[in-house]
């Protein structure tokens, strides 16, 4: 089974709940059929009623068992436009608040900030920027994390001698140029999504050019200062670097460059120093090495809220649903 199907299967079993902010878009209302269908979660649909019915209707699409919202008629919207400018503590005017508060995004993530939905799932019409700001502001971030940021599940066909081996990569879409403190949240962060959505315990190697002081250089120092946050901050976890990429995934290459590292030649969360290298990195995989990527999965945020690609597919909505809801831990 691919971890993708893996990860819809544990969704059934929580029989949580999406809003999907894009209502009247008709991707996301036909993936809401998929999800109804395959018992995925429970969906919550926002915006204008009888626009998303209408819709609903000309793609054949029942809505039974779906709530929709429209966050402009809404009872809450008064009450979240308060709670808005309370949070954003003197950047946010009331009028803002008020504006804000009438689009879709931000008013379906005040239902995951009060657990009236478990996880939002937006960007088919909006950009990234757009749906990390509405999360950022109303949902906030994980207690210890600095910074949001994203990872992708890279399932390799095979992988000496593994089928469907499953590496995790983070950084690769959100954070240009971490500072040290934002790369040890980009640790953790990765490491704990590996654990929920992937159920394997993560090994994690802070990557660099250079392998336990092959070379100096700032950008080293940084991956440095990243790994002692993380050994000081965080003991538990089990973290190594700064490596090459070969000492940490090739056994053989781990023994004669980091001897005595129970991560090198181990590791199975990647996270990349910089936007380049985890971007570049994930998209040399996917394409000259077959594997499948699945993400950006958002992660750092208080409770979860994923964004899409503008050129998704109904199938990619179901699939990062699913996942979004399975990031509630
Ligand atoms: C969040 C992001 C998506 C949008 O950034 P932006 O539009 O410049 O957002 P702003 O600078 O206006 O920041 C909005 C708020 O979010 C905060 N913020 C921005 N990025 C953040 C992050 N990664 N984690 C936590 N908070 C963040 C800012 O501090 C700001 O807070 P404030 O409003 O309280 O002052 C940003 O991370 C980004 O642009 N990343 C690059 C994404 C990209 O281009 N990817 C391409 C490869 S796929």
């Amino acid at each position: 089974m691919s971890v993708v199907a893996q990860i819809k299967e544990k969704a059934k079993a929580k029989g949580r709940r999406v809003v999907l902010p894009e209502g009247t878009e008709p991707r996301v209302i036909q993936a809401t059929q998929k999800i109804v269908e395959q018992g995925i979660c429970k969906v919550t649909l926002l915006g204008d009623e009888a626009r998303i019915e209408r819709l609903a209707k000309e793609h054949g699409v029942s809505l039974a068992g779906v709530e929709v919202i429209n966050p402009a008629s809404s009872k809450d919207h008064a009450g979240f436009v308060k709670e808005l400018v309370e949070i954003r503590k003197g950047k946010m005017t009331e009028d803002d608040a008020r504006k804000a508060m009438l689009t879709p995004l931000y008013f379906g993530a005040m239902l995951v900030r009060h657990d009236r939905a478990d996880a939002s799932v937006a960007g088919s019409v909006n950009t990234t920027g757009d749906v990390l700001r509405a999360a950022i502001h109303c949902i906030g971030l994980k207690s210890g994390i600095t910074t949001v940021s994203s990872s992708f599940i890279m399932t390799l066909p095979k992988f000496r001698g593994v089928e469907n081996k499953v590496f995790m990569f983070g950084d690769c879409a959100v954070v240009p140029n971490p500072t040290a403190e934002q790369l040890a949240s980009i640790a953790v962060s990765t490491a704990e999504t590996m654990k929920n959505l992937v159920g394997e315990e993560p090994r994690v190697a802070m990557l660099s050019f250079s392998t336990k002081g092959s070379a100096r250089h700032d950008d080293v120092d940084k991956v440095l200062a990243a790994l002692s946050i993380l050994k000081k901050d965080h003991p538990s976890l089990k973290v190594d670097g700064e490596f090459q990429l070969d000492a940490a995934i090739i056994p053989e290459v781990a023994k004669s460059k980091a001897p005595g590292s129970s991560i090198a030649g181990e590791a199975n969360c990647l996270i990349f120093p910089d936007l380049d290298a985890g971007n570049i990195g994930y998209k040399l995989t996917q394409r000259l090495a077959g594997a499948t990527a699945t993400g950006p999965i958002i992660q750092g945020l208080a409770k979860p809220a994923n964004d899409l690609s503008r050129g998704c597919s109904v199938d990619d909505i179901v699939d990062v649903s699913a996942i979004a809801t399975l990031l509630r831990g």
